[in-house]
């Protein structure tokens, strides 16, 4: 199985919690291991922390790491850098080789990217050459990484599931 994780960077901490929480939230809950935050924000980390206890898995996240090293050392320790953008190569033409490595970080970024990414990265990666977002890119991104198989996904010691339903909003609680 990879080891997949998520690096985001250009978060602004007055602008950017909201948007910076989920794409902590579809990293976990599109099979990610955890998320690295390039920035101090210690509120997006308590909201995830709390999905996590309520919700189940092992999502980790990291807060105020440097991107610059956090990339040096994934890379140092064998890992691939995938940096979504819309400039990049077609994720349809290169998604194949990418799923052949064991140690994905996938960077996305908030309004402006440093341009020196670029060039740090092993693939610069976009999901359609359309403007959208860093949920929807990394979102997308992952189901092709994971071909669906995510969508199945445990997540081990959750206190609370849902339980589909059609028609109403049906879950399961555990306490021990
Ligand atoms: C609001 S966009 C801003 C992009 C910014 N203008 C730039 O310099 O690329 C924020 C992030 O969403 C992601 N993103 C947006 N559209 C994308 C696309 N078509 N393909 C891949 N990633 C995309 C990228 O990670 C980008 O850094």
């Amino acid at each position: 199985m990879a080891h997949l994780a998520v690096l985001r960077i250009g978060h602004r901490p007055e602008r950017d919690q909201r948007v910076t929480t989920h794409v902590g939230l579809a990293a976990r809950a599109f099979g990610a291991d955890g998320m690295y935050l390039a920035a101090d924000d210690k509120g997006v980390v308590e909201s995830i922390t709390d999905v996590v206890d309520r919700w189940g898995g092992s999502f980790f996240i990291r807060n105020h790491i440097s991107w610059k090293r956090c990339i040096r050392k994934w890379k140092e320790t064998g890992g691939v850098v995938v940096h979504l953008t819309m400039y990049g190569e077609r994720i349809q033409d290169r998604e194949e080789e990418i799923r052949s490595h064991s140690r994905i970080l996938v960077v996305v970024g908030a309004e402006k990217v440093p341009g020196e990414i670029y060039g740090l990265a092993d693939y610069n990666i976009a999901v359609t050459g359309q403007p959208h977002s860093e949920i929807s890119s990394l979102a997308v991104f992952l189901d092709r990484f994971f071909q669906g198989s995510e969508l199945c996904s445990e997540f081990p010691g959750a206190r609370i599931r849902v339980v589909p339903a059609k028609d109403t909003k049906q879950t399961e609680e555990r306490w021990d």
